[in-house]
Formats: C-alpha cells, structure tokens, sequence
C-alpha cells in the first residue's frame, strides 16, 4: 500500500516535472520565433566594434592592429582558429587570453585593470570584453571550428583540457564529466550537452558567445567555463588562464568541423 502511494507519487512528479519542462522549451521556442533573427546581441556587436576601434589606455591607442592569428587587424575568420599558439606570446591562447595581451601591449592597460570586471553581472550594462567577444566572434560566422593542433603545446593544451574534464574535485567530487558526459542528462530543467561527443561539443562550442535571455546580457565561452566551476565548487577560474584555456581548447577540437553560429541565444 505504501510502497503504491510512494510509486504513484514518484510517478505524478515525473510527469509534472516533463510538463514543466515543455512548458519551459514552449516559451523559449516562442521566444526565439518572436525574435527571429533579431539576436539582441547584434547592438552588443556594434558595440564590440565601437570598442575596438576606440583609443585607450596609457598609449591611447586602438586594438586595430591587434592580431587574432591570422595577421594585424584581420577578424574574418579569426576566430575559428583559436585556441592556437602565438609566436610573440610564448604560449597556447583562447580569444580573451589574446585580447588580454593585444590591451597590454598596445594600449599600455595593466592586467588589473583589464581582470577588474571582465563579466557583467546579471541586469548590467555588459562588458567591453562580452561586447569585443560578440564582435569578433561574429566575424567567424559559418565558418567552421578549426584549433590549430599542430605545435606540441596545442597539442599539450588539448591533454590538458582532457584531463580537466575528467578530473573529479570539489566538495561534491564532481568532475565536468559528472554532468556532461551522458546524452540527455538534465539539471534544474536545463538540457546537460554531452561535450565529450563531437556532437554535443559543436553544439555548445558554436553558440558562445550568446545572448542569455534569463539575464539579458552577452556571455563568452570564458564566462560559461567559470560558471560550470563555479557549480563544481571550485575556486574561480581565472579569464585566460591555463586552465580556461585548456578546457576551451578540449572544446574545439572535440567540435572541430562544426560551422560557428554564434552570437548564440540562450534562455
Ligand atoms: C553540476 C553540474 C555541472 C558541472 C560539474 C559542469 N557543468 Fe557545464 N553546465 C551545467 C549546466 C546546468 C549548464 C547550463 C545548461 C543550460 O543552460 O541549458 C552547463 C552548460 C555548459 C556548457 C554550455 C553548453 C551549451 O550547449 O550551451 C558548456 C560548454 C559547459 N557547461 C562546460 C562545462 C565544463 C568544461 C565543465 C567542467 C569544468 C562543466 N561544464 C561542469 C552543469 C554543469
């Protein structure tokens, strides 16, 4: 007797639990139909251009000249070939990483300055580092995501990134695998990409930067890895360093091939 009211209880909330999530994808769907192409993250875009053909820092100068990989000022394209090693660096880089070093070496801007806030806040104005993203990875519209793995330290940066997707820490012993390597997992009602397979590696890789509905703003993909750690309850993962680095570099090249449709939306 007990045991049936359990099954049936268990049984009501599975099925409440998939209403709620239709519901759910129902009014994201619609959203997105609303908009249709109108992204809000096209005005974050102008914004991203604004910034950079905007003079600052010590030297007053632009990030014109900066070079994404594929030689000064050039964008088109630049993107899908990131993280890649950069000769005048010394190391592997992921897009804000080299933003980071374009700002400090042309613009004179310390890396205090540049590390203050590179992430708004849920409701805030957005970021000159959300909006350079949006900018840039625009640029790589439809072309399709190609990490350079030819230089041993690409190819370190990809051990790396492995190695940090299986590494299980934290209060919970959680590790990215946890929660990302079964098709088809859900947390809070929110759809869990499979970011070990090809598949669900283009899928996540492609649509970041995007822009999140629920908080109005643009994030980068250097956002959405600090978060993830965030809900691993481990330390905060610094913009540009290694370790995002690492894991932004796993996700390339697990998505290599899939065209870049991003700025995304995301609910
Ligand atoms: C506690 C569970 C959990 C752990 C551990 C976790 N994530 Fe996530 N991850 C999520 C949730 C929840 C989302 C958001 C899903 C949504 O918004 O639909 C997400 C989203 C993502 C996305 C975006 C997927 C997409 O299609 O937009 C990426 C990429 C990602 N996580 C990478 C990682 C990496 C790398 C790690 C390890 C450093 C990690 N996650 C650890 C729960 C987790």
């Amino acid at each position: 007797m007990g045991m049936t009211i359990i099954k049936s209880f268990t049984f009501t909330m599975s099925v409440l639990t998939a209403m709620i999530v239709q519901a759910q994808e129902g009014i994201f769907d619609e959203y997105r139909e609303m908009m249709g192409d109108d992204n809000p993250a096209v005005f974050v875009i102008d914004e991203g251009e604004e910034y950079w053909f905007a003079p600052a820092g010590p030297k007053q100068a632009t990030l014109a000249e900066c070079d994404l990989g594929l030689g000064p000022g050039v964008l088109e394209g630049a993107y899908a070939y990131l993280p890649r090693y950069f000769e005048d660096a010394g190391r592997v880089m992921d897009l804000e990483a080299r933003l980071e070093f374009c700002m400090v070496e042309l613009q004179g801007r310390s890396r205090e300055d540049i590390h203050a806030k590179p992430y708004s806040l849920r409701g805030d104005q957005g970021t000159e580092m959300e909006a350079l993203a949006a900018f840039i990875v625009d640029q790589s519209s439809a072309v399709a995501v190609s990490p350079s793995q030819d230089r041993p330290e690409e190819r370190a940066m990809y051990a790396l990134g492995e190695e940090l997707f299986y590494y299980r820490a934290g209060p919970h012993d959680f590790s990215c695998a946890t929660c990302h390597e079964q098709a088809g997992m859900r947390i809070r009602l929110q759809d869990l990409a499979n970011l070990d397979s090809h598949e669900g590696a283009a899928g996540a890789y492609t649509s970041w930067p995007a822009y999140r509905i629920s908080e109005g703003v643009v994030r980068t993909m250097g956002w959405r890895m600090r978060d993830c750690l965030r809900q691993q309850r481990l330390p905060e993962l610094v913009m540009g360093s290694p370790a995002s680095v690492a894991l932004q570099t796993y996700l390339a090249v697990n998505a290599a091939g899939a065209e870049l449709a991003a700025p995304g939306l995301k609910r």
